[in-house]
């Protein structure tokens, strides 16, 4: 990949909002690199950096995260580093910025390195803003495919009706190894709850509810950027 493919468009909306998550990232520090096109728009944003001499390691959150990362010049860390900033993408931002993620399928190492990290900020434009995790009416849950048949089962029990992530005719397959069971969900009454709930069944690995991990929203109208800050103490 070129220098070319480090160009970002000023008039496009994520460009907009990977110039301004550039201001959280320090010099000399990792960063955790998130997944999705937000996340990708800051990679790219951050290599253009990296070109001029800021001197960060990225902490990918993907295989393929990792892989724009090394073409476009970006060095890579593990989760050894001391992450100082995660930069992400998201699905569903509510008031107190509870998010889901997963859509793009890389939600457990977007855990993990979120967890790994001191701050996590996250991208979005204005349609991920909704008033109750679930408006968009779906929540992907990752599972070991041996314990498949069961997931599906004790998920539908719970209430979510669980559809297999295909790609074409297969399975979608993590860079876990694993597959994706997306639940077709309302607005949830009691985020916290479900997640327990979804948890307590054997062979889930993770779910798309991110309570509490978000300290900043950047949020695009249009190339406008707004931050929102979580409150702490706040759900
Ligand atoms: C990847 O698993 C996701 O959590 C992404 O962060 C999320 O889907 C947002 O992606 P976009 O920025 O592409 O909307």
């Amino acid at each position: 990949m070129g220098a070319e493919s480090v160009h970002l468009d000023p008039a496009e909306p994520l460009s907009a909002l990977a110039r301004r998550a550039l201001g959280f990232v320090k010099d000399d520090t990792a960063v955790g690199l998130g997944a999705g096109r937000a996340a990708t728009a800051f990679v790219r944003a951050l290599a253009a950096r990296v070109g001029d001499g800021l001197r960060v390691r990225g902490v990918p959150v993907s295989e393929a995260t990792a892989e724009l990362a090394r073409e476009l010049g970006i060095p890579l860390v593990g989760l050894e580093a001391d992450i100082d900033v995660t930069v992400d993408g998201a699905d569903e931002v509510d008031p107190d910025l509870n998010l889901i993620k997963g859509y793009g399928g890389a939600l457990v190492r977007e855990r993990i390195v979120a967890a790994a990290s001191r701050r996590q900020i996250i991208l979005v434009e204005r349609d991920k803003l909704v008033p109750r995790l679930g408006s968009r009416g779906r929540l992907p849950v990752e599972v070991i495919p041996f314990a498949l048949p069961l997931c599906r089962r004790r998920l539908a029990a719970l209430g979510p009706r669980p559809t297999l992530r295909m790609v074409a005719e297969h399975p979608f397959v993590t860079d876990n190894g694993n597959v994706i069971l997306d639940c077709a969900v309302g607005p949830i009454a009691d985020p916290p709850g479900l997640e327990r709930a979804i948890h307590a069944i054997p062979g889930v690995v993770d779910t798309g509810l991110f309570l509490g991990t978000a300290d900043t929203v950047l949020v695009a109208d249009g190339t406008s950027v707004s931050e929102l800050t979580r409150q702490r103490g706040s759900p």
